[in-house]
């Protein structure tokens, strides 16, 4: 069968839930992905950060082969003895003292949320059911009904409620006197992402971290930062917020957590937040597998072995400055931290994808207007050189 053969089935039978380019993958190593007609292109998303790692790489693979024989799943019923390494591991890179295990980012979102709440009552003295979660203005967390209840994204949101906005109050995103504002004796939370991701790699301005993690202590709130996707090396540090020197109460994190092999998310916390949650009040027949584990722990091990958190921070800054010597009218800025970078044009920057994967590049748009390029962190100046001679040429040619 070839490309169009199978973008009729899926379209036939398939929830058109998203607006993919029309190539359809087979197979995939590193940074290059193959179509099912043969042709090879550079990944400039890595699956929405997923695949830091590269695609199925070499010593994941091992462990995920090896661990799929043994056991899978037990649910957490039962012990197994790849969770405790997982956690062990989880605290030794990031210092946090507990973590607790889920599968998508969502529901590590989720998880977030339900932390935060229990211990605004049960720490905090919040009177039942009036915990508030202070969020940002663009965020973007996830897709469960309350996640995109407090987004602020049409999108996203709309035709989906009824939604719990109170619960949610929303500041502009980068502004300390509007969350300041947003404060009553009932707010247990600020949830930000460090730079917005899906808001198309947007930085906010110098101190906003500072700034909420100064509010959150002054005023007994925590401070929970959505790591997601600029984690794990994707920014240029191990997690984004580290640019800012804060420590927030809560880290989430997904995504490349388990290199592209299997859903693992978690989050991270002291013991005195973590500890808030007691036995039956939360969790995930697949949470904390020890297929998921093993393959988290050695995910985690390759991002350290293989350098992949400097990598970024130093490819990054090559591709930042090669992509801001392009000369075109249409390009607004380039703006990143990291492998992670949004290209800001003045006008739809679909046909740009369109275009970049008839030149053997494969980018999404996010929002209308910007490209994000986000290679798996195994790239090379090489093939960064390529990339960009190739983006340079499609810019062009839609001048
Ligand atoms: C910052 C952030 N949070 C949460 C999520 C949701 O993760 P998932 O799609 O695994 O549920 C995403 C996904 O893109 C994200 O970027």
């Amino acid at each position: 069968m070839k490309t169009q053969d199978y973008i009729e089935i899926e379209n036939k039978y398939g929830a058109h839930n998203y607006h993919p380019l029309d190539v359809v993958i087979s197979e995939a190593k590193g940074i290059w992905v193959t179509d099912v007609d043969g042709k090879k292109y550079l990944d400039c998303l890595a699956a929405y950060s997923a695949v830091n790692q590269g695609h199925c790489h070499p010593k994941i693979m091992e462990v995920f082969v090896a661990q799929a024989s043994k056991v899978t799943l037990t649910s957490r019923a039962f012990r197994n003895n790849k969770l405790p390494m997982l956690y062990k591991k989880l605290n030794e890179m990031t210092g946090y003292e507990m973590s607790l295990p889920m599968n998508s980012g969502a529901e590590a979102v989720e998880t977030a949320i339900k932390t935060a709440r229990r211990w605004g009552y049960d720490v905090k003295g919040i009177p039942e059911n009036k915990a508030e979660i202070i969020v940002a203005s663009g965020n973007f967390h996830g897709r469960t009904t309350t996640i995109v209840g407090f987004s602020d994204d049409p999108m996203s949101n709309k035709g989906f409620g009824p939604y719990c906005t109170e619960a949610f109050p929303m500041h502009e995103y980068g502004n300390l006197e509007d969350l300041k504002s947003k404060i009553t004796p009932n707010t247990a939370a600020v949830l930000v992402e460090p730079i917005q991701g899906e808001g198309g790699i947007v930085i906010p301005p110098d101190g906003y971290l500072k700034g909420i993690e100064k509010i959150c202590k002054e005023n007994n709130i925590l401070f929970i930062c959505d790591e997601i996707q600029s984690g794990l090396g994707r920014a240029g540090k191990l997690f984004a917020h580290y640019y800012e020197g804060v420590r927030p109460d809560i880290v989430i994190i997904g995504k490349a957590l388990s290199g592209g092999y299997y859903p693992v998310s978690a989050i991270l916390a002291d013991s005195k937040i973590l500890g808030v949650i007691k036995p039956g009040e939360h969790g995930s027949t697949f949470g904390g597998n020890p297929l998921g584990a093993a393959v988290a722990v050695r995910s985690l091990e390759v991002i350290e072995e293989e350098k992949l958190v400097e990598r970024s921070a130093e490819l990054g800054e090559y591709f930042v400055q090669k992509l801001r010597a392009i000369q075109s009218p249409h390009i607004v800025m380039v703006r990143g931290r990291g492998l992670w970078i949004g290209f800001v044009l003045d006008r739809k920057a679909r046909p740009y994808c369109e275009k970049l994967k008839e030149e053997g590049i494969l980018c999404k748009e996010t929002h209308e207007n910007i490209i994000r390029f986000a290679p798996p962190l195994v790239i090379t100046k090489d093939e960064i050189d390529w990339a960009v001679e190739k983006i340079e040429k499609v810019v062009k040619s839609l001048d």
